[in-house]
């Protein structure tokens, strides 16, 4: 290998956009004495539950955390299967695997790489009982069919729509469409509040999360603080502390005002991307199918190597080193990671595929355009004149 000069990084693969309205209200809860769960967080999860029309949310530690409480509140555990992708973060399988359940690996589409409902269904045995699909990217996965299987299957649909925040497909809203669904505020994503999450949906399952990441206490600590005597609880379960605190949410929800804009600009972004990159030889760029407003979480380009002029690999490593272009890979399928290893028990073809020639650019609303434009020349380049 060469010895290579140091890379200076001007375009990062990602930069959250935080401003003086996050660090209003941050400060403002500083002062306000009140730091837990309480007024902030509350209404946080007031804003989530009336846009997207669910019955109740809870904001919690992070994506993670509202994925292991899902699972925990539908009495998910020992000897129970949950189908999932491989192709996504390890945090869904882990907490599947936590509960004492088994991640079935089902194989996603070869068009916007969800989980594809074919695939799921056939991976159905008498053991399943939840499906967890994942928006991949921001590009929902088939609501409509989804919903449609676990209903027929009398399966629970859990969305992990960390990366579809603001993202329809068909008039439906992604995360809205399950019994439960999951937001991540984690540093990269759409809206951040540096870690944090939010769980949503049926407002039976969400109030048992409630009562299990609150350490199985009957009461909130804020309306003990405001009506009771703070000891005056009963523990009913035996729980976990996961509450969002509102230091967090004070950040988060400025973040969630900010929501649409910022999903448009990923989308104009994504927009330009498609419209200088779309026909260079072994390159794919996203499909958006018909009807779907994607979140635009990721803008993944698909790197056929037989075809193109550059792996994947090199590419990365280019953009890198000659244009100081960061890029990103998502993900590593679950199923090739070491703990997962050999927990495939069906073929995967499209998730290694795609997750093989895979390549997340820059695609964030702190991008200026002229970042935008050095992306796009940089890549071009690459592929020659
Ligand atoms: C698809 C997916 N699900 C869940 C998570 C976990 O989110 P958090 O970091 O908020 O726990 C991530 C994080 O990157 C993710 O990409």
């Amino acid at each position: 290998m060469t010895a290579q000069t140091p890379t200076t990084v001007e375009v990062p693969w990602n930069r959250p956009s935080l401003g003086e309205e996050e660090i209003a209200e941050f400060a403002g809860t500083v002062r306000s004495g009140w730091l837990t769960h309480g007024p902030k967080a509350t209404a946080l999860e007031e804003a989530v539950r009336e846009e997207l029309g669910v019955r109740d949310a809870f904001a919690v530690s992070s994506c993670t955390a509202a994925l292991h409480l899902a699972l925990l509140a539908a009495g998910i555990g020992d000897g129970d299967e949950v189908i999932t992708p491989s192709l996504t973060f390890c945090a869904g399988p882990n907490v599947i695997r936590q509960v004492g359940a088994r991640p079935v690996f089902a194989d996603v589409e070869p068009v916007t790489y969800n989980l594809c409902p074919e695939q799921a269904e056939a991976a159905i045995t008498t053991r399943t009982k939840a499906i967890m699909v994942m928006h991949y990217g921001g590009h929902p996965a088939d609501l409509a069919a989804f919903r449609d299987l676990a209903d027929r299957h009398g399966l629970l649909l859990i969305e992990d729509a960390a990366h579809a925040l603001l993202a329809r497909r068909g008039g439906l809203r992604a995360g809205a469409v399950g019994d439960l669904g999951a937001f991540s505020f984690y540093a990269n994503k759409v809206i951040t509040t540096g870690e944090g999450g939010i769980l949503f949906g049926r407002r039976d399952l969400v109030g048992k999360a409630r009562l299990l990441g609150r350490h199985g206490i009957d009461s909130s600590v804020w309306q003990r603080h405001n009506g009771r005597h703070t000891a005056d609880y009963e523990v009913v379960e035996a729980g976990l502390k996961y509450v969002m605190s509102d230091l967090t949410a004070a950040v988060g929800l400025p973040q969630w005002r900010k929501l649409a804009g910022f999903t448009a600009r990923r989308a104009e972004i994504a927009a330009a991307y498609t419209d200088a990159l779309s026909g260079l030889p072994g390159l794919a760029t996203p499909t958006v199918l018909p009807g779907v407003e994607p979140g635009w979480f990721l803008y993944s380009l698909f790197i056929d190597p037989a075809r193109a002029p550059l792996t994947r690999e090199e590419t990365a490593e280019r953009l890198l080193t000659q244009y100081g272009i960061a890029t990103s890979h998502h993900f590593r399928p679950v199923h090739t990671l070491r703990f997962y290893s050999g927990s495939a028990t069906r073929p995967l073809p499209v998730t290694e595929t795609a997750a093989a020639r895979q390549l997340s650019l820059p695609c964030y609303p702190a991008m200026t355009d002229d970042q935008v434009q050095r992306v796009i020349t940089a890549v071009r380049a690459l592929w020659g004149p």
